[in-house]
């Protein structure tokens, strides 16, 4: 029986070693931390793709062209995002400082809303009405002192620390620029609104250089209320056509970092609030538990871990503990404490 293409390609250990080893080199990207059926099935696509039958030459062929390297990255989808994907999870965060301001009112709401529904190719299954007001998890807003953000916001010492959010393996950008517009319309709102910090790493050296420039696409913005559009976002011609170029002021409110979750951080300081979604989707069993026991030092105790919607830790993992299902937000405890 005649072999189908991609029983023809052959991919040899040695030669696959070195493919993990050039691209850490080249891009940064450890694909060491990946499934390995999970690599192996882009691999072969992207092999597919250019003709090239041999792991060596496909090799050799990455090394003299920048733009097969390029291509080969961005087809491992890793670097998928949005504004304000999944909007019902920045809602929920949101809703967090209003809460703890004791304020209750649609406007921010509103001002989060998209305008179209959203057609997530990704998620086809998910519908969302815009019009339904937003439901929020009873755990997470009856617990809502023992937060470290709250504990910060209601301080009453002179001088505050601020809020740390981390935006951990942010891609382009849209993820931390979301947080940050978000956060700049509270300040805007409440003169006593506490400093906060937004850092927002990744490990890919092209995403990174993306986020710097801030300009972005159609498919970028696609979730971006009408609001927030207008007031952070303008719409200018470029080579690759009509793109939109966000603000300076939120572009240099956030601090871009180039940098390998795994790797032990050196910050001097806990994070309040962790957005990680869509990452532990492609780690092995080994480099989540690693990756898990970085996040939960890197945590405030009371601080929040907020996971993507296809992600889980089930209930529990060690510290971090589940207190909104709907959002996947873990908070981290000290303490066998419960969460009612
Ligand atoms: C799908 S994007 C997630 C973007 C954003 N958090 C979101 O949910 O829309 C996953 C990102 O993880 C980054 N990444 C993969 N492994 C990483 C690692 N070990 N350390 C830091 N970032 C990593 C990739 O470069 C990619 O940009």
């Amino acid at each position: 029986m005649a072999l189908t293409i991609e029983e023809k390609l052959i991919i040899k250990q040695v030669s696959f070693d070195k493919l993990i080893k050039l691209l850490k080199e080249k891009t940064g990207l450890n694909l060491d931390y990946y499934r390995r059926t999970f690599i192996l099935r882009r691999l072969k696509a992207r092999m597919i793709r250019v003709a090239c039958t041999d792991l060596d030459k496909y090799n050799t062929f990455l090394l003299s062209d920048k733009e097969e390297l390029r291509k080969f990255v961005e087809s491992f989808n890793i670097n998928y995002t949005y504004f304000f994907r999944d909007w019902e999870v920045y809602a929920t965060f949101q809703n967090l400082f209003l809460k703890s301001l004791n304020y209750d009112d649609e406007i921010f709401i509103n001002r989060l809303r998209p305008n179209q529904p959203l057609n997530d190719e990704k998620m086809p299954k998910r519908k969302i009405n815009l019009e339904q007001p937003i439901k929020y998890h009873e755990t997470l807003f009856s617990n809502l002192e023992k937060l470290s953000l709250y504990r910060k916001i209601k301080s009453k010492r002179s001088v505050n620390p601020p809020i740390y959010v981390w935006s951990c393996a942010c891609a382009s950008g849209e993820e931390p620029y979301s947080l940050a517009i978000l956060l700049n319309n509270l300040k805007h709102h409440f003169p006593k609104f506490p400093k906060c910090e937004v850092i927002a790493s990744d490990i890919d050296t092209f995403t990174i250089e993306d986020a710097k420039r801030a300009i972005y696409g159609e498919e970028s913005i696609r979730n971006v209320s009408e609001y927030y559009l207008n007031k952070h976002f303008r719409l200018n011609n470029t080579p690759q056509g009509m793109k939109y170029h966000l603000s300076n002021d939120i572009k240099k409110s956030i601090t871009l970092v180039n940098e390998d979750i795994t790797k032990i951080r050196t910050h001097p300081w806990k994070f309040d609030v962790i957005f990680c979604r869509n990452l532990l989707i492609y780690f092995n069993i080994e480099n989540r538990n690693k990756f898990l026991r970085i996040i939960e030092k890197q945590l405030s105790e009371g601080g929040l871990l907020i996971l993507g919607k296809t992600e889980s830790l089930f209930n529990t993992h060690g510290r971090l503990k589940i207190i909104d299902p709907t959002n996947h937000i873990y908070i981290n405890t000290s303490s066998n404490e419960t969460f009612t």
